[in-house]
């Protein structure tokens, strides 16, 4: 059956559908030969040869992987620089799995891997607005009135952020055990939020992705995931078809 061909590099693991559109442009994809020239472009799997770097596109089984990424990893498959990378922590694993989303180097926990893009973009998309719980541990002691302004949105680089859903969970001499849910993912946006009402995040937590939390899974450690794990990460009925999920 012929699909556009982001989608068909989606599923097949090499790069969520965002990733794919530039591997189009860079014209490093080829279909029976033919370097493709035009996003929109339709192949057949079954039936078309489809070349990434010259390399045939594979179909895999898909995998789903929760991570508790340690602070000092960066969030991607490898680094020039040759710091630690998340991918070091899934050498057991036999697929090549990328992360969904990122955390920022010194960032802690719940990191989904997978080699599903089309998962992985739904859980990227606004659209599906996916909760994130983060526990911030900021300096200093919020008062009432600023985490209101981040439950009800706050200007961030010119644009507000939308509504989140904010705990405080410890209040100390110094500092402020807080939970923070949010939908969306902008680049280091918790440490951003904080720092718009003056108050620097020390730690940084990622618990869970909707239901999903991370539990007893140690620093370095992944499970897994189930099916019904996976449902436990869309709260929206609405908004998540369930059809890439497996039975
Ligand atoms: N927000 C941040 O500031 N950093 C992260 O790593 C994730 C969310």
């Amino acid at each position: 059956m012929e699909e556009r061909l982001q989608k068909i590099l989606a599923k097949a693991g090499i790069a969520s559908r965002r990733q794919a559109e530039q591997l189009i442009r860079a014209g490093r994809i080829r279909i029976n030969g033919q370097v493709v020239e035009t996003m929109g472009c339709k192949a057949d799997p079954a039936r078309d040869l489809i070349t990434c770097d010259g390399k045939p596109v594979v179909f895999e089984e898909k995998m789903y992987v929760l991570l508790n990424k340690p602070a000092g990893y960066v969030t991607t498959l490898a680094d020039p620089q040759g710091r630690p990378v998340v991918a070091d922590l899934l050498t057991k694993i036999p697929l090549r799995l990328f992360p969904v989303g990122r955390l920022d180097l010194d960032t802690e926990g719940a990191l989904l891997m997978t080699n599903d893009g089309d998962l992985a973009n739904s859980i990227l998309h606004p659209r599906f607005e996916v909760n994130k719980t983060y526990e911030a541990l900021v300096a200093g002691s919020p008062s009432k009135e600023a985490l209101a302004l981040l439950e009800r949105g706050i200007m961030l680089d010119g644009v507000k952020t939308r509504p989140a859903r904010v705990r405080v969970l410890q209040r100390r001499t110094s500092d402020t055990l807080i939970e923070i849910t949010i939908h969306e993912g902008k680049k280091r946006q918790v440490r951003k939020m904080f720092q718009a009402i003056d108050h620097r995040v020390l730690h940084l937590r990622r618990t869970a992705y909707g239901n999903l939390g991370l539990g007893a899974l140690p620093p370095g450690k992944f499970r897994i995931l189930t099916p019904d794990d996976l449902k436990k990460i869309f709260l929206k009925k609405k908004s998540f078809t369930i059809k890439n999920i497996p039975d």
